[in-house]
């Protein structure tokens, strides 16, 4: 089990009191927090080695470029990946499923279709969207009543047209872990590529790209203890190989004249422009955070919380969550509503009213006592509209969150029904 008051050390926003109140951030699968090592990394690299990478033969810029390259090595080496080459640097999640949705969505042709999930976050749907313009179809597998995937509906949705299966590791509202290897299989044996969108697992769990066998996997520094502005997109080289860039300009060149331009080898073909060269060396420095706690010790300390959490959730009685129970197969992330109005006078004027208690009425109440939650439809309007709510609130935990945390939220949530005489 991990030591959670020594990591808490390392985490100097961690020490801010909100309303005299030791502040509870549950809210990591927005954005993590981000450890002193980490902010040390990223001025020490402006402090002595910045310069423009790629680009400058003089010391300095060779140092900066060694710092950028060996970042990728090391984001490469922590989710297994055996070539540097199949780490292009992207500015995030969103970014790097747009990228794809454009170089892979320039081979699709009318009636070809792509499968996702409905528990999708925007970033895995609208950029698909944008290939229907070329009669390109999307199909959606549903969820069960738990929260997880109807995984029957792949061999059921899948034709031979089916080009693209594009999925969540780990659902940011739900929490389920889908058994993305199975889906990868099925995929394969289809011809299809097989993407994941890696945002709410690499943070959380080992992930080994190798293992799950996917063509590609996205994910965001930020909110695995890493800076904003810097995210990953993983890709089979011999994929990444033959696939046309997605932006132009300078350093994703090899040669351009005024007739035409060729490009530049993995990655740099997918790098146009100055990179994010402190997110790197940032992300790295976060890597190397994860690694020394131990990815699998993570993924333990999470489970635990989310069981004694979900316990106390259950005695709380009054509050709906959403996703599975086992939390074998749910990452620290708890999405919940308030169900059981008691107070029968409010319960009926919610009623003729048409509305809830709302999931933003909740967060602020809960930030009275420095419990800091996400509420709203958290970038999955499609499952809001599946589950048939508008929004809800979400607590999300992380490796600097403990029992205490836990706690302190649900005396919030008790504080919740004072204030609105539930
Ligand atoms: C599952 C999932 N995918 C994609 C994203 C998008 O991440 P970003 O905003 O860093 O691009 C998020 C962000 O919350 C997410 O939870």
């Amino acid at each position: 089990m991990i030591d959670v008051n020594k990591i808490r050390k390392d985490f100097p926003i961690l020490e801010r009191k909100f309303n005299g109140k030791r502040m509870i951030y549950l809210d990591s699968t927005a954005t993590s927090q981000k450890p002193i090592q980490v902010i040390d990394a990223i001025s020490d690299y402006y402090k002595n080695y910045n310069a423009n990478v790629h680009r400058g033969i003089y010391g300095l810029s060779e140092e900066a470029t060694d710092l950028y390259e060996k970042s990728r090595e090391n984001v490469s080496n922590f989710i297994n990946s055996k070539q540097a080459e199949s780490i292009v640097f992207v500015r995030n999640t969103t970014e790097a499923l747009n990228l794809l949705a454009y170089t892979l969505g320039k081979k699709l042709k009318d009636g070809d279709e792509i499968i996702t999930t409905v528990m999708e976050h925007h970033s895995n749907i609208v950029p698909w969207q944008f290939l229907k313009e070329k009669g390109v179809k999307i199909k959606y597998i549903d969820i069960n009543e738990d929260g997880t995937l109807k995984m029957d509906e792949f061999n059921n949705l899948i034709t031979e047209r089916t080009k693209i299966i594009t999925v969540t590791h780990v659902s940011n509202v739900l929490g389920t872990i889908n058994d993305i290897k199975h889906i990868g299989k099925i995929a394969h044996e289809n011809g299809s590529y097989f993407i994941v969108d890696g945002a709410q697992s690499v943070p959380h769990m080992p992930v080994d790209v190798e293992n799950i066998d996917c063509d590609f996997l996205a994910f965001s520094g930020h909110k695995m203890l890493g800076p904003m502005g810097i995210g990953v997109l993983y890709g089979k080289k011999e994929i990444l190989d033959e696939m046309d860039p997605f932006m132009g300009g300078g350093e994703m060149i090899n040669e351009v004249h005024l007739s035409g331009a060729t490009w530049a080898d993995v990655p740099l073909k997918f790098e146009a422009g100055t990179p994010n060269v402190e997110g790197a060396v940032g992300l790295s420095a976060a890597v190397n955070y994860l690694k020394n706690i131990g990815m699998e010790n993570v993924r333990e300390h999470e489970k635990y919380l989310v069981n004694y959490a979900l316990k106390r959730i259950e005695e709380f009685n009054g509050i709906t969550f959403y996703g599975p129970r086992d939390s074998e197969i749910r990452g620290g992330v708890i999405a919940f509503n308030f169900k059981n109005v008691k107070n029968e006078k409010i319960a009926k004027a919610l009623m003729d009213e048409g509305i809830m208690i709302h999931p933003h009425d909740v967060a602020s109440i809960l930030d009275i006592n420095a419990v800091m939650v996400r509420s709203g439809h958290h970038c999955a309007q499609p499952l809001m509209d599946r589950l048939g709510i508008p929004a809800t609130s979400r607590a999300s935990f992380y490796i600097y969150n403990d029992l205490d945390d836990i706690d302190e939220f649900i005396n919030a949530l008790d504080n919740v029904k004072k204030v609105l005489k539930l």
